[in-house]
Order: structure tokens, then C-alpha cells, then sequence
């Protein structure tokens, strides 16, 4: 398929996508969320790929939602659409998305990295919501997941001035895992995808889901859901393997069943 705002391959069994709007700093426009979509949806239906990374370009991951394409808008327009509802889609992903963020990750931009399961950082990075000094606040989950990932003091700090933060303080802060030089990146997270695909789907998957419902649920019953999924998993062939094989003192075949 064709990919107008989009980079989108495949390297073993990773899926990489690449947000290719150099012009605008890879403002996230309505044809980058619908393509991301597609791009998901391909990514999803292909047994091979075992996890997704999401990567801009050195200069920005992205520098938020298209401003450009906002401006004009009414909010009686906007609130009939739901506008920008659709990247709940994106963030719903089942496989795992890792976000390889270098330079400005901004707005929209930092709440599409927030939308991945982690962040792998360049030394350049630079995270912020700005909304506040265009009159607005985050709308693409950044007053929630900002502040689910960093804490109220930092995400306040964040939200209410507009500042940017560099890469040591978002992995101070535990909104990034890792942060690497620059030339190291994609190699990094690509290395990180490539972990994840070489391992059990079903495990991967549920591992993926039992994290998210820490952030949805008591302790009580997130505890009886990681249990349960935890249960499920004797169901597969994969734990018959992935114990042998440890008992056995070899690499494990998984199948993905
Ligand atoms: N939307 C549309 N275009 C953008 C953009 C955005 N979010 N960010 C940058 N661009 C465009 C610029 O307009 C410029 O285009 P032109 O050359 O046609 O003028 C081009 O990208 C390069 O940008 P700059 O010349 O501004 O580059 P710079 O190095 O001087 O500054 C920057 C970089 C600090 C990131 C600056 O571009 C900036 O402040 N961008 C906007 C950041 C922002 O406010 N993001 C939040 C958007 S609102 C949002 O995301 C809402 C939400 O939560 C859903």
C-alpha cells in the first residue's frame, strides 16, 4: 500500500513505521492518524510481526497535532465529530508498539509516544505539551497519561507552562525507559521489537494487556485479571515449550499457539 505521511516496512518480524511529514516537523494531520490506522491494521493481521516501532525523524518525532489544520475549526464542528477520538484506535493497538523517540515530541507528538507501551529516547529527545500557549489544553490523552506516567507535580509543571523537557529528565521522571545516543536509536528499539516477536504472542499479548489494567482497575481486581491470564496461558502450547525447554537446557520453538 501507498503511504502519503507514512514510511511503513518490515524488518524480521518487526513492523516499523516511520512518520514522514519532514515539512511540518511530522504534525500529526487527519491523513497521518488515518494511515497509522491502516498501517496498525496491517501490522495486526500479519503473523509475522511480532511487535511495531513507531519512529519520526532525527529532527522530530512529531511536533504535535497539525496546528494548521486545527486553526480554522468551530467547536460545534469539532464536538459532533469527536474530533481526534480516532487515535484511540491507535493507542488500542493489541501488539506491542515501541516509540523511538529523537528530537521535538511535542503536543499531539508526545501523546502519540505516550500512546506506545514504551519509550526508547535519543539523547536528544524533547518532550512537552505546549497546548497551553496556542489557548488549548492536550487532547490526544496528555493530562491523563502524562500524568499517569510522570506524577502530578512534573505533569502539572508540564501542562501549565509548556516547557520541554530533555531526555534525562523524561527517564528521571519514568516516562522513558531507555534513553541511547543518537546513532544508536533505531538499532535499540528494533533490537527491543526484534525481543518481543521472538517470543510467545499469546504471552506478549496478555503480558501487554495485564500492564494496561493496572492504570483501569483496584489492585484487587487487576490482581485477580493477571492471575486469571496467568492461568490461561497453561492453555498454550508455548508454555509447554517455554518450561521444557528451560527444564531441558535449550532455546524454546515457540509456536504462538
Ligand atoms: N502543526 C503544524 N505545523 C507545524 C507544527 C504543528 N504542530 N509544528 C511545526 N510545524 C511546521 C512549522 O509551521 C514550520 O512550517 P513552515 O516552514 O511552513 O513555516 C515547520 O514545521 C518547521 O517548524 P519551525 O520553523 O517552527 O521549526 P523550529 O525549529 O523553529 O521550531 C518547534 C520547532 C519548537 C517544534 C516549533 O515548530 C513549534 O513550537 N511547533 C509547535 C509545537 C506545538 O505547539 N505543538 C502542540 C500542537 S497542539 C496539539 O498537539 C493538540 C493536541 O494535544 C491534540
Amino acid at each position: 500500500m501507498a503511504y502519503e505521511t507514512l514510511i511503513v516496512e518490515t524488518r524480521g518480524n518487526v513492523g516499523l513505521v516511520t512518520l514522514n511529514r519532514p515539512q511540518a516537523l511530522n504534525a500529526l494531520n487527519s491523513t497521518v492518524l488515518k494511515e497509522l490506522k491502516e498501517a496498525y491494521a496491517a501490522f495486526h493481521a500479519d503473523e509475522a510481526v511480532g511487535a511495531i516501532v513507531l519512529t519520526g525523524s532525527e529532527r522530530a518525532f512529531a511536533a504535535g497535532a497539525d496546528i494548521k489544520e486545527m486553526q480554522p475549526l468551530q467547536f460545534a464542528d469539532i464536538y459532533k465529530s469527536d474530533f481526534i477520538s480516532g487515535w484511540d484506535e491507535v493507542a488500542k493497538a493489541r501488539k506491542p508498539v515501541i516509540a523511538a523517540v529523537s528530537g521535538f515530541a511535542l503536543g499531539g507528538g508526545c501523546e502519540l509516544a505516550m500512546m506506545c507501551d514504551f519509550i526508547i529516547a535519543s539523547e536528544t529527545a524533547k518532550f512537552g505539551q505546549p497546548e497551553i500557549t496556542l489557548g488549548v489544553i492536550p487532547g490526544m490523552g496528555g493530562s491523563q497519561r502524562l500524568t499517569r506516567a510522570v506524577g502530578k507535580a512534573k505533569a502539572m509543571d508540564l501542562i501549565l507552562t509548556g516547557r520541554m523537557m530533555d531526555a534525562a529528565e523524561a527517564e528521571r521522571s519514568g516516562l522513558v525507559s531507555r534513553v541511547v545516543a543518537p546513532d544508536r536509536l533505531l538499532d535499540e528499539a528494533l533490537a527491543a521489537a526484534e525481543k518481543i516477536a521472538s517470543l510467545s504472542r499469546p504471552s506478549v499479548m496478555m503480558a501487554k494487556e495485564a500492564v494496561n489494567r493496572a492504570f483501569e482497575t483496584t489492585l484487587e481486581e487487576g490482581l485477580r485479571f493477571e492471575r486469571r491470564l496467568f492461568h490461561s496461558l497453561f492453555a498454550t502450547d508455548d508454555q509447554k515449550e517455554g518450561m521444557a525447554a528451560f527444564v531441558e537446557k535449550r532455546k524454546p520453538a515457540f509456536t504462538h499457539r
